[in-house]
């Protein structure tokens, strides 16, 4: 007998087609390729050693939803035109849940699922504010999808590129929704915005990839063939604030200790971050990808 620890193998789903050998080799290659250029984001241990804080973490109030959640996005539009009447939407990675409350109405309960307690908060007192009904999921995804209902939608906004295990989250958010999934990414990686400080500060070259084309290849190896559209970023891809605000939020993003703010301060003076401007958007529905997603490979 299996150990329940182990994924299945392909035996244990003998009533589904077994995939092409090109299709399995397609998908391992783009899953792999996805998994390898984001290790390479990978921050050196002794610059790491000199933050104060995190650089990769977020402040709740940068995705908390304003009174009024912004309702014109191409990337709600297309989700609001798949969420039912008095629907549900899953928030995958909701953050205040800026990508669920767009969608009240039609949708009348948010489920969000996030890996930090102050984002669930945020996300709650939006959708209270709303009026929409909402239950919160603390942890990291797809390790609660066994304990996340499915909803008629799923929405996953700027989460991609945190997951080095691309196919069990797509299939998770997939396996989730009763009608559809809409993914939002940059074309690029956000944290690319910074590569020129990174050169400048520590002499260090950064990557660029992977991009939303890799995330696409991905989907593509899965057998899911998404609509896909581009948009303008929102204006808080490039946080507001005064000069020493954004050089604090720097100093962060870069590793740099807080007593170089005055520097830092010269340097974005002059050297705007190359903020990115472009999301992608995606949109697929379901069942028709499901099949092809319960194949063992390219994990
Ligand atoms: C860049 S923020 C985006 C928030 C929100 N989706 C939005 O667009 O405003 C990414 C959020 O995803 C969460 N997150 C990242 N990876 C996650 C994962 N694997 N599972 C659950 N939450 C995750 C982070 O805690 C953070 O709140």
């Amino acid at each position: 007998m299996r150990n329940p620890q182990e994924p299945a193998t392909a035996s244990d789903h003998p009533t589904q087609h077994a995939r092409p050998q090109s299709a399995t080799l397609a998908l391992v290659s783009a899953t792999k390729r996805w998994a390898q250029l984001l290790s390479d984001w990978a921050i050196p241990d002794q610059i790491l050693a000199m933050a104060a804080t995190s650089p990769w973490e977020h402040a709740v109030a940068t995705f908390e939803v304003a009174n009024q959640p912004d309702r014109t996005l191409l990337s709600a539009r297309v989700a609001r035109e798949i969420v039912p009447p008095s629907g549900s939407v899953l928030d995958v990675g909701c953050g205040g849940g800026r990508a669920a409350m767009a969608l009240v109405p039609p949708a009348s309960h948010v489920i969000g699922v996030d890996a930090d307690d102050g984002m669930l908060d945020a996300f709650a007192t939006a959708a209270r504010r709303l009026g929409a009904s909402s239950e919160t999921i603390f942890g990291t995804w797809p390790a609660v999808g066994a304990k996340t209902p499915p909803a008629d939608v799923v929405v996953c906004h700027h989460v991609a590129y945190n997951v080095a295990a691309i196919k069990p989250f797509v299939a998770a958010l997939t396996a989730h929704a009763r009608v559809g999934v809409v993914v939002v990414l940059p074309v690029v990686h956000p944290m690319s915005c910074w590569n020129r400080a990174w050169e400048h500060f520590w002499k260090l070259e950064r990557p660029i990839g992977p991009t939303s084309d890799d995330f696409v290849a991905v989907l593509d190896a899965l057998g899911i063939s998404a609509e896909r559209w581009e948009m303008d970023r929102p204006d808080q891809s490039a946080p507001a604030g005064d000069l020493r605000a954004r050089a604090t939020d720097a100093c962060r993003r870069l590793c740099l200790d807080p007593s170089r703010l005055d520097e830092v301060m010269e340097y974005l003076a002059t050297a705007e971050p190359d903020w990115v401007r472009t999301d992608t958007v995606l949109r697929w529905t379901v069942p028709a990808s499901r099949d092809t997603l319960a194949s063992p490979s390219g994990d």
